[in-house]
């Protein structure tokens, strides 16, 4: 009996299995429509969505279906889990009928409660880390830089406390790369994972000094989802940490900005560099949908099955 793997952080693959996937989901990427492989055909993947989602949901659903396997997407609304079923039971009975489940929730506990089902687990983010995106990102990094992340040096601008933050201070010495967190010292990660990452992590307080040198600036919103009653504080501890041509000034000539999407113009970024030549946004959002089959295939050990 093989032992279930989960993707429930970065660090849930070794570098040589991100790698895989990664090579995996660019295999995928350039499957021409008519001859997509139909590598899960027959499996069933739960997607449970606890917090809104547009991307996530959309590209599992289409993904599956590029797969061959059925996606069967489950809100709080209209299942059990909004009458309070319990993420463990939940889990076993999903595990009887789906190959695999994705997860959104909000504390990483019942992230590690669904993670007890004998299925893969992905994480589709939760208040603590939104890893997919992130590996999805790394992907997008190198296909618009054509060249590896490592040695890269990418800023995160903004909310540095945010899951979206925490995530890629955990990708940084795993794939080697410089991560500059750059905003107001009050919303920072965890002291602890700020000192996991070493050398591989700086932190910068002042919004002039955030992009310089920078291959890749990324941001992302003020107030996370289950954060919307803090929104104007957050405006407020925010201000001038808006990622716009004037900060972009000091990052590398060829820098990109990637922004995991829904944005707020004018605050976190402007529209001009939202919709502007450096932005790979739109690159960035369809390269879940690649990256995301790469990891289920790889997960359900249909990877050696990929030409
Ligand atoms: N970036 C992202 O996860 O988007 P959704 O919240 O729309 O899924
Ligand atoms: N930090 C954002 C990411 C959305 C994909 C949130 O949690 O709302």
């Amino acid at each position: 009996m093989t032992t279930k793997r989960d993707f429930l952080r970065l660090g849930d693959l070794s570098l040589a299995e991100a790698r895989q996937v990664l090579s995996l989901s660019e295999c995928l990427k350039r499957e021409p429509k008519g001859r997509r492989t139909q590598l899960l055909a027959g499996r069933a993947i739960a997607v449970v969505l606890e917090k809104a989602s547009t991307r996530t949901r959309v590209s599992f659903e289409v993904g599956c279906a590029q797969l061959g396997a059925h996606p069967v997407v489950l809100g709080v609304q209209g299942s059990q889990l909004g009458r309070g079923e319990p993420i463990r039971d939940t889990a076993r009975v999903l595990a009887r009928y789906c190959d695999a489940i994705v997860f959104r929730t909000s504390a990483t506990s019942r992230l590690l409660e669904m993670a007890e089902a004998p299925v893969p687990v992905v994480n589709a983010l939760t208040d603590d880390g939104h890893p997919i995106q992130v590996l999805c990102d790394i992907f997008t990094i190198e296909e618009q830089l054509t060249t590896s992340i490592a040695g890269k040096r990418v800023a995160f601008v903004g909310d540095c406390g945010c899951n979206m933050a925490r995530s890629w201070l955990e990708a940084a010495p795993i794939f080697g790369f410089h991560l500059v967190l750059a905003g107001p010292a009050s919303h920072a990660p965890p002291a602890h994972e700020i000192a996991a990452a070493g050398t591989h992590v700086s932190q910068v307080f002042d919004p002039e000094g955030a992009a310089v040198g920078c291959d890749v600036v990324n941001t992302d919103v003020w107030a996370s989802m289950g954060q919307e009653a803090e929104a104007a504080t957050r405006a407020r501890a925010f201000a001038g940490w808006t990622v716009d041509e004037e900060m972009l000034r000091v990052a590398d000539p060829h820098a990109i900005v990637l922004h995991c999407l829904p944005a707020h113009r004018g605050e976190e970024i402007d529209e001009a560099t939202l919709e502007g030549p450096r932005s790979r946004v739109w690159d960035q959002a369809e390269n879940r949908l690649h990256v995301q089959k790469g990891l289920l295939v790889w997960l359900l050990g249909k990877a050696g099955d990929v030409r």
